[in-house]
């Protein structure tokens, strides 16, 4: 069942925060909505975290500071996305119903005093829950202030897997409609390995901490479910906001490195708009090539169509072990590629930084120090280019590659026992990613099995879980003249986590031109070197070509002499394969060569600041909108013509960018 799509509409790109008031007192309350004035801020999430505050205990509702928020932003002209209240149980809650608290896969539980204490399946808390969700939706349902509605908070952040008596009931359960018998159920599992046979549908457990290494059907199905069960959460809470308004209804993805337990594809059809928390993770190599894939995975999800920024930071997170300042410039660059990238508004974690509580050394739009900052001085700037875009709002991103992602992928990957813990899904995702966005090749993030008809390019890393449904619509295309580059690891499983025999690369197997014949991968550190020169990491393959010719060999490690790098005629098109991880300059130096032969360009043409410069077209009916962003320190220059938004000078035939800036191009009629 999915909602009906009611639409998002905001005047111009929306530029806003979280905002927590009931931290302070009143009496901060309208210096807030002064500032927020004065940035520009025009779309404010509040009560959140709302819970304990408007039910203070059971059953008993108090609304005076909300209403009184929701008065002084609307009386402000500020436009508000609702929270729901229910990210966090308050504490009477969880005290009255302790089998609320989520379970962890060694059967601990997990206690309040911090925040998203709930399990899934819980029926107890969903019932509190939904009963609050009713009093909100009723209060504020038609309140003409309201713009938008956000279902708690980052579904599934802390809670996603939830392995107590009650999750695993609602586990069989859903195994249950899923294979129908124990028969089919134990088949799709393997079960005759290890003695594992299940007889009773109550012998079946979600797939708690074991001594040895656990089914990876089972954890495969448990992911799923899992992300089924907070789904269904979600549209219970619709449902209820449906009754009394009519408002888009939304809540906030966690597009964002490491955060892997919901397959957002199967939730993006519910919500009326895609919306999406982003941080930089200053634990990856390249966080600025992440922000993009970010950006453009989240596009992907609203299927093309422009999406929310809901949350990102002025500064620093509080959550990783060393915690960042962004460089002076870098949360315009950050913002604006957000921009770039399809959305259509830009927020952040939060308003007025906290004093207290464990976020209190997270950044915010006002930080602790107030308005005589560099901080605040940016956040004003910002908004300020913010509202110039207005016109931008509603186009959409050009793209003509794509980059195949899937959550289910990630999840067959990392199973326990693998030929190697050293090669992880994302890490293949973002090597692709990366060499994509260092040769400037704006790309849509799809799912397998998507169309590709829109696309002359497609990239397809590590893609180890593969239906033989998916494979064929990469291979038709790829037969009626597309070119794609499918990297090692891909095809390696089938739905059910059963190894496709025959060869590695299962269904692609014919339209590879090869047969991999065994798995060698290589200690992390170790270097090999192809034939062609160039070098590669943590993994080869001992493999034989059929048809496919050789691009490229191992010259040297386990697999000397086997062919690392293939093409494969397919039809009218291009079937490449490469069976290792290349280091960042041949894999961008391949993606260079066959998005050549794909006649695959950058947005324009660049000069200056090489691997530092992003540029991307969103496009309209009757115009198109060039976004340039250099994060290097030297100047580029980017052909274009047409006026320049945030300057507002015309740009005849070059728009100069210097380091560290961004600029956005009206372009005349680029055909
Ligand atoms: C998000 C969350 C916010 C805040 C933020 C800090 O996960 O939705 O409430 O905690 O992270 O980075």
């Amino acid at each position: 069942m999915t909602s009906t799509a009611r639409s998002f509409s905001h005047r111009g790109i929306a530029f806003g925060c979280d905002y927590n008031p009931e931290q302070w007192t009143p009496d901060v309350w309208d210096e807030d909505i002064a500032l927020m004035t004065e940035a520009g801020v025009d779309l404010v999430a509040v009560n959140i975290f709302g819970w304990s505050h408007i039910e203070p205990r059971s059953g008993e509702f108090d609304f005076a500071r909300l209403d009184e928020i929701i008065r002084l932003l609307h009386a402000a002209g500020i436009r508000i996305n609702l929270g729901t209240a229910t990210a966090s149980p308050p504490a009477w809650l969880t005290r009255r119903y302790p089998e609320i608290l989520p379970m962890a896969e060694d059967g601990t539980r997990r206690y309040q005093g911090g925040r998203q204490a709930w399990c899934p399946s819980s029926p107890l808390f969903r019932d509190a829950a939904l009963r609050l969700v009713e009093a909100v939706a009723r209060r504020y349902g038609d309140h003409p202030a309201v713009e938008l509605w956000h279902v708690s908070n980052e579904l599934g952040c802390h809670n996603a897997l939830c392995y107590c008596d009650v999750s695993a009931d609602s586990f069989r359960f859903w195994l249950h409609r899923r294979y129908g018998t124990l028969e089919a159920l134990n088949t799709a599992w393997g079960t005759a390995f290890w003695s594992q046979t299940y007889s009773e549908w109550d012998e079946i457990l979600p797939p708690r901490a074991t001594l040895s290494s656990r089914n990876p059907a089972q954890s495969l199905d448990f992911h799923r479910f899992s992300s089924d069960e907070l789904l269904g959460y979600y549209r219970a809470e619709t449902e209820v906001i449906r009754r009394f308004s009519d408002k888009p209804v939304t809540t906030n993805f966690m597009v964002t490195a490491h955060i892997e337990n919901m397959d957002y594809w199967s939730w993006a059809a519910d919500m009326d708009v895609i919306a999406n928390d982003h941080y930089l993770d200053g634990r990856l190599a390249d966080s600025t090539a992440e922000l993009a894939f970010a950006a453009d995975l989240s596009r992907g999800l609203s299927g093309g169509a422009p999406w929310i920024l809901m949350e990102h930071s002025t500064g620093a997170v509080n959550w990783q072990p060393l915690n960042l300042a962004k460089a002076p410039g870098q949360l315009l660059r950050n913002s604006l590629t957000h921009v770039a990238r399809g959305a259509d508004g830009v927020c952040f974690f939060q308003w007025r930084a906290s004093l207290q509580g464990s976020e209190k050394f997270h950044s915010a739009m006002l930080p602790h120090a107030g308005t005589d900052t560099d901080l605040w001085r940016e956040v004003v700037e910002l908004g300020g280019i913010v509202e110039r875009l207005e016109e931008v709002a509603g186009t959409r991103v050009e793209a003509h590659a794509a980059l195949v992602f899937s959550w289910e992928s990630w999840w067959a990957t990392q199973t326990e026992s693998r030929p190697s813990q050293a090669v992880g899904y994302l890490d293949q995702v973002h090597a692709a990613y990366g060499a994509l966005h260092a040769a400037g090749i704006t790309v849509d993030v799809v799912a397998p099995g998507a169309d590709l008809s829109d696309y002359r390019l497609v990239v397809v890393p590590g893609l180890h879980l593969l239906r033989a449904a998916e494979a064929a619509v990469l291979t038709d295309w790829i037969a009626a003249g597309g070119i794609a580059l499918v990297t090692y690891y891909s095809g390696t499983v089938d739905e059910q986590d059963r190894v496709w025999a025959g060869g590695y690369t299962g269904p692609l197997r014919e339209a590879l031109g090869i047969r991999v014949e065994e798995f060698a991968p290589v200690a992390p550190g170790e270097t090999l070197t192809l034939t062609d020169g160039s070098s590669a990491t943590l993994w080869s393959e001992r493999s034989r070509v059929t048809t496919a010719a050789v691009a490229a060999s191992f010259a040297d490690g386990p697999s000397q002499g086997r062919p690392a790098i293939t093409r494969n005629a397919w039809g009218d098109g291009e079937a490449w394969y490469a069976a290792t991880h290349l280091a960042p300059d041949a894999y961008r130096s391949l993606i260079e060569r066959l998005a050549d032969a794909a006649d695959v360009r950058p947005a324009a043409p660049a000069t200056g600041a090489d691997g530092a410069l992003e540029v991307v077209r969103r496009r309209g009916s009757d115009t198109s909108y060039l976004f340039v962003v250099n994060h290097g320190s030297a100047a580029a220059s980017v052909q274009a013509s047409g006026t320049e938004l945030i300057t507002g000078m015309p740009v005849a035939g070059v728009a100069q960018v210097p380091g560290g800036a961004v600029r956005i191009v009206r372009e005349e009629l680029v055909a």
